[in-house]
């Protein structure tokens, strides 16, 4: 075929414009490569039987898997859903390697291990609160067909909120997360703002505006307590479960009691983003744009998202995690956002951390898809791949795709 001069031109204009638009959209290739189904039907393929599931990798990037009954379990059949999604968005091609598996079909039955969880507190000994974290891939599923909502899922997400409601003293207004042999002393981490969502889709699909209540309850107890002027966040607050006082406010997982824990904070982006979706309230919008700042102005100039803000820089790994989920809080902070210009500085910003932690830490050799991520550096374990940082990883990309800012490939 014969093409004109003209059309030559015409073709290479549109080309490097093309280019330029992808360049300076900063969207890294990464997040949509081949080497993302690629490393993770292999996990799905290596899953100890009976099932265990990964959560962080070693210093030298091979998966460590754990029972069921770990707070991390639900990331990794919500990553399988996630591929179901893409596939859906994008279809299959050779460059995005989304037609090696039946991602649905391997969610499905990925996910089956969390069944015993959900109704016998024995089995979930050790999640109490992380019921919410459980319940995500089941969350995914029913958005597959939300007319007609599989069944086994509805009964899952139904179980778990009653799990999480169950620890909800409404003396206090909180769900309480972790156990403590004081029962008197009833702890609320800034995580458990994700675990809202549970009970929210739980009073959606059985029509018990009690459990949404909670979530409010705890979602205002939360905003009250749990963040400092500057609009950081303490990890731990502890209220006396008799009068609802507060008790103490610390860290855990922090470098100290009046530094931020910045996975924390992005929970923290992320949850009350989550909020304002749910109930169009100004404060929650309010409290999502503090924190999100808070975040953006303290991420360093090198664009390495430390485990800590205020852990001093000989001691401060990273933690690709929180760039990860941070991301996909100030994506939806985005989506709902009612100042236009806001909604483009935020989006602006989750592009910019993705491209910067795909630069830093995207790992072709190791299992995971990223490494740099911190688990816990109170017990000295960072440096590794982490399945919530990957499971966001690949969240976000979705999440840009159905917003219009990125394209398939
Ligand atoms: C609504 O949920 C709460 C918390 O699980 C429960 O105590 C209550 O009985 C439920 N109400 C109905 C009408 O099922």
């Amino acid at each position: 075929m014969k093409t004109s001069f003209a059309t030559s031109i015409v073709r290479f204009f549109f080309a490097s414009l093309f280019l330029t638009i992808a360049v300076k959209s900063g969207i890294p290739a990464e997040l949509f490569s081949s080497t993302i189904p690629t490393k993770v039907l292999a996990a799905a393929n290596s899953l100890p039987d009976p099932i265990q599931y990964p959560q962080y990798t070693s210093k030298s990037g091979g998966w460590l898997f754990f029972a069921p009954d770990t707070w991390t379990s639900g990331f990794f059949p919500a990553t399988l859903y996630a591929l179901n999604t893409r596939k859906s968005l994008c279809g299959a091609t050779t460059e995005n390697g989304l037609g090696i598996a039946d991602w649905k079909t391997l969610a499905r039955s990925t996910s089956a291990g969390l069944i015993p969880l959900e109704t016998d507190p024995g089995e979930r000994k050790n999640i109490q609160h992380d019921v919410g974290f459980i319940s995500f891939p089941f969350a995914e599923e029913l958005e597959i067909n939300s007319k007609k909502p599989d069944i086994s899922a509805v009964v899952a997400i139904n179980n778990f909120a009653k799990a999480l409601a169950a620890r909800f003293n409404p003396t206090v207004g909180c769900t309480r997360s972790w156990d403590t042999k004081d029962t008197n002393d009833f702890q609320v981490i800034v995580d458990n703002m994700m675990n809202l969502e549970v009970l929210f889709l739980s009073a959606h699909l059985t029509n018990n505006k009690s459990l949404s209540d909670m979530a409010i309850s705890h979602a205002d107890t939360t905003m009250k307590n749990h963040i400092r002027p500057d609009g950081s966040m303490w990890h731990v607050i502890e209220y006396d479960a008799t009068t609802g006082a507060v008790t103490k406010k610390r860290t855990a997982q922090g470098y100290s009691d009046s530094s931020a824990w910045s996975r924390g904070q992005a929970w923290g982006v992320y949850g009350f983003s989550n909020m304002y979706k749910h109930t169009n309230e100004d404060k929650y919008l309010e409290t999502a744009r503090r924190l999100a700042t808070f975040f953006l102005d303290n991420i360093p100039e090198s664009g390495v998202i430390p485990w800590d803000f205020g852990a001093p820089v000989e001691d401060r790994p990273p933690d690709s995690s929180a760039a990860t989920v941070v991301a996909n809080g100030l994506l939806m902070l985005s989506k709902y956002e009612t100042d236009t210009h806001l909604a483009k500085q935020w989006s602006n910003a989750a592009i910019d951390i993705l491209d910067k932690v795909t630069k830093q830490a995207w790992s072709p050799s190791w299992q995971s898809l990223l490494s740099q991520g911190t688990v816990n550096m109170p017990q000295k374990n960072s440096l590794t791949g982490t399945v919530y940082g990957d499971y966001y990883y690949v969240r976000a990309g979705n999440e840009l795709l159905q917003m219009a800012l990125a394209q398939c490939s």
